[in-house]
């Protein structure tokens, strides 16, 4: 997958797929497979470290975590989010930190948002790497949003999304992110960029979809209650592991395992 690849399959009208991945192993499953490209996303300080926002995430976490995924799936186009204020403090600190991410093996950043990012987005674009927009529900923005909200519900916040993605696509960002928006909205803004968007909570009506490889999996306990609609779950990876452990606890209390299967 390149750059140039993400604009084809949007005008090939083929769907893009996305997942996130944090570590070694799963990114090694991964690349046994048909996916186009893996998100590390910030996502990672709530699924991996239990935060109860993207905002505990730093830089080092984020680039330990795309060595990793970089060394489990060398032969996947791998974007890492910039963390929290990263990108808001001036062009020499982002690029900072996008050096630490694009030498840790990233192929591409994603920053969330839009209006005071544009210098910061042309500055990187023009340093050689690839930047992916975020715009709608940006996790960033939690407590200025007051919850995780869908966006763009009225015409005028509507509008004010789809004058974002215009100014990402200016900026020189390769695709888009849209989060948690209505289905017309999330069309309306496919339509109108040639740059790929890919949805999450956004509808069918864009370039493709991106998930939380975690909440696809089930891999949650029994007490977790957060659930997003836009999430469809292909299996209870939960509760499987949870009866897995249970099993092999049993096996060895009752002196089951290892028998002579397992012995030397
Ligand atoms: O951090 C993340 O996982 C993301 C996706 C939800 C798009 O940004």
């Amino acid at each position: 997958m390149s750059v140039d690849e993400f604009k084809k399959m949007k005008q090939k009208n083929e769907k893009i797929t996305m997942l996130t991945c944090y570590d070694y192993w799963t990114a090694s499953i991964l690349s046994e497979t048909d996916i186009d490209c893996i998100l590390v996303g910030d996502s990672l300080v709530m699924v991996m470290h239990g935060a109860e926002t993207t905002i505990p995430a730093t830089i080092e976490l984020m680039a330990s975590h795309t060595a990793a995924v970089a060394k489990g799936a060398p032969n996947k186009f791998i974007i890492t989010d910039l963390p929290f204020c990263s990108y808001r403090k001036g062009v020499a600190i982002a690029m900072d930190a996008v050096e630490k991410i694009m030498r840790s093996g990233a192929n591409a950043v994603k920053l969330e948002g839009v209006v005071g990012n544009e210098e910061i987005i042309e500055h990187i674009v023009a340093s050689g790497i690839p930047v992916m927009g975020h715009i709608g529900l940006t996790p960033q923005s939690v407590n200025l949003f007051g919850g995780y909200k869908v966006q763009g519900k009225t015409k005028d916040n509507a509008q004010k999304l789809l004058k974002q993605a215009i100014m990402l696509e200016k900026a020189g960002c390769f695709a888009i992110v849209l989060e948690c928006m209505p289905n017309l909205v999330a069309e309306e803004i496919t339509d109108k960029l040639n740059i790929p968007t890919i949805g999450i909570g956004a509808g069918p009506h864009v370039s493709g979809q991106v998930l939380v490889l975690h909440d696809l999996l089930g891999m949650h306990n029994k007490k977790s209650t957060l659930k997003p609609k836009f999430v469809k779950t292909y299996m209870q990876g939960g509760l499987l592991i949870e009866s897995s452990i249970k099993k092999y606890i049993t096996d060895v209390k009752r002196q089951k395992f290892p028998s002579s299967k397992y012995c030397y």
